[in-house]
């Protein structure tokens, strides 16, 4: 069968991820979390003083973008993670910090530019999930299958407080609510590639739909698409 490439858009803690893994597991095909490379140049600059929570040093990002190594290595459990210059960082480019310098950096043209051209190196082959924000509209346009996943901004903020309680992080509902709106926010009202839905992709929202429902609209969708190459 013919490999297609499978491009999944949506907001942040709609739970695209899980169901993007879970897709690319059973079809045998690459998943690349696109959120963990901004989320990596993010750890980066704040690492290197080139991020704090006034300021953004634009030319030593700039200067230093292509020089910075993002890579996804399968663990011994058969999981993806993300590695910055050679060093393991799956768990701290999960922080709300890393979260929120992510969705900063994730403004500037020359960021996207240079992650929008490595992604696209990386789907050269096909037999790829990818998700992100613009990977239907701006990385993959010729996509076969493009999804866009919402729920509502209370439903996503309540699992993500579930999550960072259950990684022992202390926040309150509210803050995450509050960190999700303001996210939110810039993803769709930024200049550059904001969030939006492709013309020509499905929308699925979650709001209702347990994980089990939505992989079984999803498999279904998938089905048809490569059942059309
Ligand atoms: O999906 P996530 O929460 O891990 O993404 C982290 C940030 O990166 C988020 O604020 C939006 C940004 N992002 C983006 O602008 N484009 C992508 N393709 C993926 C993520």
């Amino acid at each position: 069968m013919k490999k297609i490439i499978v491009a999944i858009d949506g907001f942040s803690s709609s739970g695209k991820s899980t169901m993007a893994k879970e897709l690319a597991r059973e079809a045998g095909y690459i998943y690349i979390d696109t959120g963990a490379m901004y989320r990596a140049v993010s750890l980066h600059a704040i690492r290197q003083g080139w991020l704090n929570k006034n300021n953004i040093d634009e030319t030593a990002l700039q200067q230093h973008i292509g020089d910075i190594s993002i890579e996804f290595r399968t663990n011994a459990e058969g999981k993806s993670e993300t590695y910055l210059n050679g060093e393991n960082v799956e768990k701290e480019i999960r922080s709300l910090d890393v979260a929120n310098g992510a969705s900063r950096i994730s403004t500037l043209g020359f960021v996207r530019r240079e992650l929008v051209r490595r992604q696209q190196d990386m789907g050269r082959e096909k037999g790829i999930v990818m998700d992100g924000r613009d990977i239907g509209t701006v990385v993959f346009p010729q996509a076969e299958l493009k999804l866009y996943i919402s729920a509502s901004p209370e439903v996503r903020a309540r699992r993500r407080w579930l999550e960072l309680k259950g990684k022992g992080e202390s926040v309150s509902y509210n803050d995450v609510l509050a960190n999700v709106i303001e996210r939110d926010r810039r993803d769709t009202q930024r200049a550059e590639s904001p969030l939006r839905k492709a013309e020509d992709a499905i929308e699925i929202d979650n709001s209702e739909l347990s994980p089990e429902e939505q992989m079984n609209i999803i498999r279904k969708l998938f089905q048809e698409a490569t059942a059309d190459c």
